[in-house]
This record gives C-alpha cells, structure tokens and sequence, in this order.
C-alpha cells in the first residue's frame, strides 16, 4: 500500500495570534532574561515548548462546560460529574480534587508517610520527591538502569527494577515502606512508559508486603498508547481498557490534571479505600477548600470531568498526541542530533552533554543549548541537567546529574505539523553551529530550586 498520511482528529475554531520577532528582539530578549527560559517573557516566544503541563487547548465541549459549571459551595453538580468520569475511566471509587498534582501529592504523603519511612519510586519528579521528603520520608530510585541512559532503545524504561524494591524492603523492612511511588510514562526519563507486565508484577509483590501502590498517573494516558503499539496483547485492546486496567495494580493515584486531562488547571488524588479517603478529606479542607471542590472552582472540574472524558472517548486523541511528538523525534533523530531514545510521549529530550560535547558540565551545556536554541528561532525549551540538579547541601558542590538534556515539551492540540518543521529545522541550524556555541556562568544562584530564577552571562 503506498504511504498514508494522518492529520489531527479535529479543526481549529479560534485562533490566538503569535508575536513573530527579529533575531535582534531575541539577543535583547534572552540577555534581559539572563539567559534562562524560565524568565523570558511568552510573548517573546514564538514556539513554546518549556512544558506540556496547563498549556494544552480544550476543545468546544469543555469551553461548553465552563458555562455550565455549578459554582456551589457544598455538593456542586460538576464535583459529582467529576467523580463519575475518574471513576468510569480510572476506576477509584473516592475522589479528593486539589488545585493541581502538587496539592495531591501533599496530601497524599500527610496521609501516608511516617518520619523515617522510605518511598522506593521510579525516578523523582520535583514536587513528589518534595512532599515526600517534607513528610518525613525519603525518596530511593527503583527505576531500571537503561532509563538513565539517552541511548538504549529499551521499549519500558519507565519499568520498576524488582531486585532494586527486594532490596529496600530487606533493607528497611516493609514497615517502614508505606508505598511505592510508581509514575507512569517517567517525565525526567524522557516520558517513558513502563510496561503491564511490571504493573503488575510491582501490584503482586506489594501484595506480598502489605505495601500500597499509589499510581502517579498524570501521563498515564500516554503511557497506556505504548503499552497498545509495544506490548504483546494489547495491540487489540482500547486506550480505555489498558488505563483501567493499569489503575487497577494500584490502591490509588495523584493527577496532574494539566496534562493528559487537557485542561489549564486542576488536579486529584483518588483512592479505593474509604478510610484512606476520609483522613485526606479531613486535610483537604485544611489546605485546599470543602471536599466537594477542593482546589477548583465549578467551572473547572466541569471542564476537567469533559476532559478525561475526551482523552479516552476514541483511541484517536493520544495517538495524535503521541504521533505528534513521534513526527518531530524522527526528524529530528534522520538529521542526526543526539536525543533520548525510544521518543517519549510529551517532548523532545535533547542530550545537551553530547550535541555541546566541548563544554565541561560546569559551564552548563544545556542551559547554554536552550538559550541558542530561543535565539535561533524564539523556540523555548527547558533545561534538565547540572542546572536543575542543584547543589549537594553537604558539600556544596553541584550535583552532576547523568542525563544533560533539554526538554522540548509538546502542548496537547495546540501546536501544528508545520510549527514543529519549524522547531526541527531550527534544532538543525543550531547542531551545524554547535561548535561556536558558548558556555554560561552564574550571574545570580538562588539557593533552593534555583533553575527558577538563576540568572546567566556567557563565558569568553
Ligand atoms: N507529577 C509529574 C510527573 C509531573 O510532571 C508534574 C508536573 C507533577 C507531578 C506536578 O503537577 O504541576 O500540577 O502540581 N510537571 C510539570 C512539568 C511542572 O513541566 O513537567 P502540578
């Protein structure tokens, strides 16, 4: 059969106008900002790739619901809507909605995590590892050795490594284990999924123990589209059965609701325990509002429930989703420029250390790469490496992080084919001049997550 090209399963109603800009615009741009993504202005920006997280666009139906909100203060209509999409999609009967993952995240370790306890997890993500270190617990990375490095072609690298989890628990003993933190499609692995196959194995095990295991399920969507390309079994499966039936090795889950549930704001916990979610719902009113909104207003839970209704509703969103991302990875990997492999399912992950391999990691190669890559076209990335990384606090020194890399991040529907040949073409200008570009020193270091709000000057 000859090649078949696909497109988006939707059109486009309204339009938001963008700023183009002069590579003049740009030097003054990025100077102003001191050379940090985090701090130039959107509307310096052409093509922003810096997170898929909040920047997604809702389709008609959810703007509908916006309207239709029910702005109650106790018991809202839209909360009731919310709890029976999580459920018909996810499967937990209890919902606890928060102002986005991070206020779950919380709640959920308050609730669970004793000082002294050990969380064994699948590589950290910022704010997890955070609120699992705020309660009193510490955070052991339990993700298999090919996720930490950009080349190996494993198809599960967001997996558990069992050995790395037996160990932890004859190490610490199970009482000492509340959960296992086990995030789906691993974010800061390069969006790499994990397989039925060690859900299910990491369910049994816990089993075993009497360990809980709580789903970080914000890319779970995602993740359940490369279980159905890579997984025996599953090619014949809907995206909808594979998400419920991965939701269904685990006691419960925190959600960012900013990525796969395309909408701008909002978040969950959701448990099968009503126990569990009393002692939440008794939190929740102390740090996010009433538990019948929780951290949202009307409108946006409406919008939400409508979201994670759509993500699943065809098999067609996320394979567009992920096909999108996939198109410009293989562009990008036929021209040749080191990225992450396999692709993963919400950007780009550019291996800074490799592309700018006459930089020592001390002059930040992929801060460097983000800055020339905004100055080449206005596309923003995010730097994740040394930067990111930080300091160790006993030493002072910076942490030295493996993976050097620049994160372009896709937002779900909001971008089209030809923005990334433009992002594409831009990446490929800036490999061929690789060797001119310079590294950076601080100007300013903050002293905590201080990828924020450094502020940068290049080297001579
Ligand atoms: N878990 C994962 C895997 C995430 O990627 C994020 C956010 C969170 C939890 C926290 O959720 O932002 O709603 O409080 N990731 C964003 C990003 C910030 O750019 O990757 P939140």
């Amino acid at each position: 059969m000859p090649h078949r090209s696909w497109a988006e399963p939707y059109k486009i109603k309204m339009v938001e106008p963008i700023r183009m800009t002069t590579r003049e615009d740009r030097e003054q741009a990025i100077a102003a900002a001191g050379y940090n993504s985090f701090l130039l202005k959107s509307e310096d920006v052409y093509i922003d790739l810096l997170t898929d997280s909040g920047t997604s666009a809702m389709s008609d139906y959810q703007w509908a619901g916006l309207m239709l909100g029910d702005e109650a203060y106790a018991g809202s209509r839209s909360f009731y809507h919310l709890v029976d999409a999580v459920r018909e999609t996810y499967g937990y009967e209890e919902l606890i909605p928060t102002h986005q993952g991070r206020g779950a995240e919380h709640i959920l370790s308050q609730i669970l995590i004793k000082q002294g306890d050990v969380v064994p997890g699948n590589m950290y993500f910022t704010t997890t590892r955070f609120h699992q270190e705020y309660a009193g617990g510490s955070f052991v990375d339990v993700i298999i050795d090919e996720a930490h490095e950009p080349d190996s072609e494993h198809p599960f690298k967001g997996n558990i490594d069992l050995v790395k989890l037996q160990a932890i628990v004859d190490e610490y003993g199970a009482d000492r284990v509340p959960y296992v933190s086990f995030e789906t499609n691993v974010n800061l692995a390069g969006g790499q999924p994990a397989s039925m196959a060690n859900f299910r194995e990491v369910y049994e095990f816990c089993s075993r123990y009497g360990i809980l295991v709580m789903l970080d399920a914000t890319r779970a969507l995602e993740n359940a589209y490369f279980i159905q390309q890579r997984e025996g079994g599953y090619h014949d499966k809907s995206i909808k059965e594979i998400l419920a039936e991965i939701c269904s090795y685990s006691h419960g889950a925190t959600v960012s609701s900013k990525k796969d549930n395309l909408v701008n704001i909002g978040g969950f916990l959701a448990v099968r325990d009503p126990e569990l979610a009393r002692r939440a719902r008794a939190l929740l009113v102390a740090f996010e509002g009433l538990h019948t909104y929780g951290g949202m207003s009307g409108r946006d839970m409406e919008a939400l429930a409508r979201g994670i209704r759509e993500m699943v509703e065809t098999d067609d969103h996320v394979a567009a989703r992920v096909g999108q991302v996939l198109y410009l990875g293989e562009k990008l990997i036929k021209a040749g420029i080191p990225i992450v492999r396999p692709v993963g399912g919400h950007g780009i992950f550019l291996d800074a250390a490799a592309i700018l391999s006459h930089l020592p990691q001390e002059h930040f190669p992929a801060q460097a790469l983000t800055a020339t890559l905004y100055l080449d076209a206005g596309v923003r990335g995010m730097e994740r490496g040394i930067v990111s990384a930080g300091r160790d606090p006993s030493t002072g020194d910076h942490h030295y992080p493996r993976l050097e890399l620049v994160r372009l991040a896709i937002p779900r529907r909001v971008y089209t084919q030809a923005h990334m040949d433009v992002v594409a073409e831009s990446v490929v200008s800036v490999y061929e001049e690789r060797e001119r570009v310079k590294g950076l020193r601080f100007t300013y270091e903050p002293p905590e997550l201080r990828f924020f709000q450094a502020r940068f000057e290049p080297l001579d």
